[in-house]
């Protein structure tokens, strides 16, 4: 079967051997046919962080469940069970219309809801681990249901312990600690801007939500209309001595403080100085209004889109001493 709708990069690959998961029941059995077979399981969302390179010698498995249930409510904080197939966005919006707040920040990231713990989604001030209450995973070593507390999952900066362990954890559901009560996180400087030039003092968290998702748009292709995976490279984390040199020699470079004393660096601010921005070679490219997004114009192959991601790395590292590190997973 052609992997080709499953990917938002929109590359041509094959997997030998797909299944599609609508229940528990789904993914057991997926599982048991897998270790008969022999095979590794790869469980698919929306193939949104995902560079396809060649075809899959596993078992692909579309995750496809559904179900939004409430498991607590105290009247001010609610816990939320989401299934995995869900998919993020409509999941949100839901979310807001039960006039729950704590994903508006999160709105308009594609893929599903069993994807976001693995690369701790992230946007605009707020990750996934901020509003992860727990989540429940098959674990294809043991064969049996793990409950994980938010600890357990090693979340960290577009990372998390199912990374680490490719082809072992099937994750089922995820649960979300919500509130009613709305504590706006506004310290994205573009967000706060919009909604102040809408005149909006006291945002409520679908002003939030609609402020993101205009944003979102204006920079992030929509990979319906222009194959991409979103941010292709994480944000360089570096030494305060190591931005104070880059700085330097670079003025106007984009630096952000982190909490334990680090600086992340704007990778795209990188990239578009070292003129790559709306850079294309074949169908592979760089987008034109963000260059932290590769693109696929068309018939771009995975190796492709893999070349154009090593050129650029070769050339931040020449240009700013900087190791770029690619945020979707490559298979
Ligand atoms: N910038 C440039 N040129 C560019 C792109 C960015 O100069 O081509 C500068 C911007 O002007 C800005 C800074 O770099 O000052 C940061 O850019 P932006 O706010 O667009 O965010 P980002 O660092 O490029 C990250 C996340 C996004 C997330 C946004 C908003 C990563 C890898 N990416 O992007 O997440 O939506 O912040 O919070 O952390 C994703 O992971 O797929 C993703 C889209």
């Amino acid at each position: 079967i052609s992997l080709r709708p499953y990917n938002t990069l929109g590359v041509e690959a094959c997997a030998r051997w797909f299944a599609e998961a609508r229940d528990d029941r789904d993914v057991f059995a997926a599982d048991q046919a897998a270790s008969h077979l022999g095979l590794p399981v790869m469980a698919l969302g929306g193939g949104s962080n995902l560079l396809l390179t060649r075809d899959v010698e596993a078992l692909v498995l579309h995750v496809c469940s559904s179900g939004v249930r409430v498991l607590s409510d105290d009247g001010e904080q609610v816990l939320i069970e989401a299934e995995a197939g869900e998919v993020w966005h409509p999941f949100v919006m839901q979310t807001l219309q039960m006039g729950l707040a704590g994903l508006e920040n999160l709105s308009l990231i594609p893929g599903t809801v069993g994807a976001a713990p693995v690369q701790n989604i992230g946007a605009y001030g707020v990750e996934f681990s901020n509003v992860c209450a727990g989540l429940t995973a098959l674990d294809r070593n043991s064969g049996r249901l793990h409950d994980f507390t938010p600890g357990e999952c090693e979340f960290a900066y577009r990372d998390s312990r199912f990374k680490h362990e490719p082809g072992r954890w099937l994750i089922l559901r995820v649960r979300f600690s919500l509130q009613r009560t709305f504590h706006s996180r506004l310290e994205y400087g573009p967000l706060r801007q919009r909604l102040a030039m809408q005149g909006i003092e006291r945002p409520t968290p679908l002003d939030v939500s609609q402020a993101i998702c205009a944003i979102r748009s204006e920079k992030l292709p929509d990979p319906k209309v222009l194959g991409n995976a979103g941010s292709f490279f994480k944000n360089p984390v570096v030494s305060v001595a190591e931005a104070g040199r880059l700085s330097r020699e670079h003025p106007g470079l984009m630096a952000y403080p982190q909490v334990d004393g680090r600086v992340k660096l704007a990778a795209g601010w990188l990239i578009e100085r070292a003129g790559w921005k709306g850079f294309r070679e074949g169908d592979a490219g760089v987008h034109q209004m963000q260059a932290l997004v590769l693109v696929n114009h068309g018939q771009a192959t995975g190796s492709q889109l893999l070349r154009l991601a090593k050129l650029i790395e070769a050339d931040i590292v020449e240009r700013f001493g900087i190791h770029l590190e690619m945020e979707p997973i490559l298979v």
